[in-house]
């Protein structure tokens, strides 16, 4: 009952919001709170992160699978890749499932943006450098795939053999390197979960970034999508009618209607719920 008055008034607009978030934020330094518990309140330091693996591992449970792997497009300094280490601790402890993260870079910066598409007018050469050897003193388990990703992912699955990924995060900034990392969806389907979550960096942003359809990752979507019969990247629609949060218009779902998952039944007690509570009062 607390949890879903505390998820309530989190997940509405205004001070009291803001505030309560900061507090279970600050309280989770200290006490180690539940992942379900940061998830509905959106009180990480990283909600878009923590929404997808958690949801992620929830689904994977339900179609019976006991491991799953997190893709990261783009580390750079690896905030990002950290925060997935930590928090799918808490995840692999709730939920009994073991979570593999991988993360691809570059590690010298953006390389030359090649056109329009790759919105040369906002991103520049060499921003966004890793500093490999002290990012790897703060990560212990995630493998960083070091290259261009339409190198690396050519080895990818046979090199690491990984779980099915549930959960991918996009920040590779340009169209040409996003559109690039999507060869990741040709892998077998033995390497996917028949929907995967994704999280897309660079669809929303400020007055001088002006994303759109045409250029970067939005295009990136587009264009994957019209070349694409049965594998679509379709946006979370669940969360963008709620709050004002910006990263709820950021979360994107991977399709792939041929999986021999993918119509796999996974209604469990919430469909149990909704059916008995639909009848005629
Ligand atoms: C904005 S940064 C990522 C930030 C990170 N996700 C975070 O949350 O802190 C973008 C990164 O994408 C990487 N990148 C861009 N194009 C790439 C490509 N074709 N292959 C591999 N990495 C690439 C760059 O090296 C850069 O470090």
């Amino acid at each position: 009952m607390i949890k879903k008055i505390l998820e309530k008034i989190c997940n509405g607009s205004g001070i009291l919001p803001y505030l309560l978030k900061y507090i279970i934020g600050k309280l989770d330094n200290i006490f180690n709170l539940s992942s379900t518990l940061l998830v509905m309140t959106n009180s990480s330091d990283r909600p878009n992160y923590a929404y997808c693996i958690y949801h992620a591992a929830i689904l994977a449970k339900k179609l019976g699978h006991n491991s799953i792997s997190i893709v990261e497009f783009g580390v750079a300094g690896g905030n990002g890749i950290v925060f997935l280490e930590k928090f799918s601790k808490k995840v692999e402890n709730e939920l009994k499932i073991k979570i593999e993260i991988y993360g691809f870079d570059l590690e010298d910066g953006l390389s030359k943006p090649k056109d329009y598409k790759d919105l040369k007018y906002w991103f520049k050469e060499g921003y966004y450098k890793m500093n490999k050897l002290k990012l790897e003193k703060k990560i212990h388990k995630s493998k960083l795939i070091i290259g261009d990703v339409s190198k690396t992912l050519n080895k990818f699955f046979d090199e690491f053999n990984p779980a099915p990924i549930g959960a991918i995060f996009h920040d590779l900034d340009f169209y040409h390197s996003t559109i690039d990392s999507f060869k990741i969806f040709n892998g077998e389907e033995k390497y996917f979960l028949p929907r995967v979550y994704n999280y897309f960096d660079d669809i929303l942003g400020s007055e001088l970034e002006m994303y759109n359809e045409f250029t970067g990752e939005l295009l990136a979507i587009e264009d994957f999508n019209s070349e694409n019969k049965f594998k679509k990247i379709v946006i979370n629609k669940n969360l963008v009618t709620s709050n004002n949060e910006k990263w709820r218009s950021q979360i994107y779902h991977f399709h792939n209607f041929a999986h021999s998952d993918y119509n796999k039944y996974i209604g469990g007690q919430e469909q149990d719920y909704l059916n008995k509570n639909i009848g005629l009062r």
